[in-house]
């Protein structure tokens, strides 16, 4: 299997190494053979060669398995203009690869309960959500526009889904959940948008295909509701661009800590895009002391959705899972009576226990 490597910039490239470590435990243990090639982008890449998207990159990534991303940007690069930012590169591999669902989970370890912001007994047994966030439509990429108008201006974003966008991250979010608690969460707008009721309507449809799964409809607003108040209802979330960048972002922080945090984006065939939800945090760059769990974490995904290795991606969720329970925690996650380790360690330490 092969799997291109985008370190990128801070500590993009320290976290990346140990999902690597991992990787190549998980290649030991099940006798598996990962062939990785590590190609640039974002800061890397402009330092390297003046952009921050190279072709070379984009065509190794598109003949590759999967991708394997740190993180990009940092205060050297502030400066720029936008079409040479390194976030530039984020947003030109994401279109370059296809990629229309992005899954972000968040999942509450019970050995991390303390750093959630909600009361154990609003967590309940064990919070463990998937937002399945569609990330070609919606208003983000409808018509928009500017225009004078009597007394100052007037602006607009139109929310535009077809058919076709919808059901396929419907389909991505059911096959989810087969493999999870069967229960998908459809979230919209359908009171008061269009597009909103196109969206229920073509996921309702769907659904139907899929009758081992439970589908039930929420208005956005009440879901974000029900993510504070009883978040363990939800297994799968399903939702627009937009909504799903505003619930993402709460589910995640339910869990309390950035840097436990994975995402995987996926497209139509099994190639996949797997990088942390964290950024190249410069303030720590350079100093074994990132939390590689994030990436380590993405790299269990790739190998449950890219590769088809569910008990590959679960051993290592469980590896992971008891080197908590060991006591082992890199600096951000640390409390009173837990032993502080480097990112380097965290990452052997896991590899260890697979
Ligand atoms: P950030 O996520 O890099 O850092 C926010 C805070 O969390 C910092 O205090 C950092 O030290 C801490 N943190 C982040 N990841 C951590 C980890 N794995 N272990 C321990 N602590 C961790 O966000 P920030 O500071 O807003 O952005 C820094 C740079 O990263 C910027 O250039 C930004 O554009 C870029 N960025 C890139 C992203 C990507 O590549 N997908 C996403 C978000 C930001
Ligand atoms: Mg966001």
């Amino acid at each position: 299997m092969k799997i291109a490597v985008i370190p990128g910039d801070g500590i993009g490239p320290e976290v990346v190494k140990q999902a690597i470590v991992v990787l190549e435990a998980v290649a030991q243990k099940f006798g598996h053979r990962f062939e990785f090639q590590e190609v640039l982008m974002g800061g890397a890449a402009l330092d390297a060669v003046g952009v921050p998207l190279p072709d070379e990159t984009l065509k190794v990534c598109l003949k590759s398995d999967a991708v394997l991303l740190g993180a990009v940007g940092g205060p050297k690069w502030d400066d720029l203009s936008g079409h040479l930012r390194p976030e530039a590169g984020l947003l030109g591999i994401r279109k370059g690869l296809n990629l229309f669902a992005n899954l972000r989970p968040a999942k509450v370890f019970p050995q991390l309960k303390s750093a959630s912001t909600l009361k154990e007994e609003v967590l309940g047994e064990g919070l463990d959500i998937l937002v399945v966030r569609e990330l070609t439509g919606d208003v983000y990429f409808g018509d928009k526009g500017r225009a004078e108008i009597p007394g100052g201006q007037k602006a607009w974003d139109t929310a535009v889904y077809s058919t076709h966008e919808v059901e396929r991250v419907a389909h991505v979010a059911f096959k989810i959940a087969r493999g999870r608690r069967r229960k998908v969460t459809s979230v919209d707008k359908a009171n008061v948008l269009e597009s909103s009721r196109l969206w229920r309507e073509v996921v309702s449809r769907v659904g139907q295909q899929y009758p081992d799964v439970e589908l039930n409809h929420m208005y956005v607003d009440n879901a974000a509701m029900q993510l504070i108040r009883n978040p363990s209802q939800f297994d799968v979330i399903l939702t627009t661009n937009m909504f799903g960048d505003i619930l993402s972002d709460e589910a995640a922080m339910l869990t309390g800590s950035l840097g436990m945090l994975p995402s995987a984006s996926l497209g139509e065939g099994k190639l996949g895009l797997y990088e942390p939800v964290h950024g190249s945090a410069p303030d720590i760059a350079g100093q074994d002391k990132a939390n590689p769990i994030a990436t380590i974490m993405s790299a269990a995904m790739m190998l449950r959705y890219s590769f088809g290795l569910e008990q590959e991606a679960q051993a290592v969720e469980d590896a992971v899972s008891r080197v908590l329970e060991q006591g082992y925690r890199t600096a951000d996650i640390a409390t009173p009576g837990t032993i502080v380790v480097g990112t380097r360690e965290m990452g052997h330490l896991i590899a260890q226990n697979l």
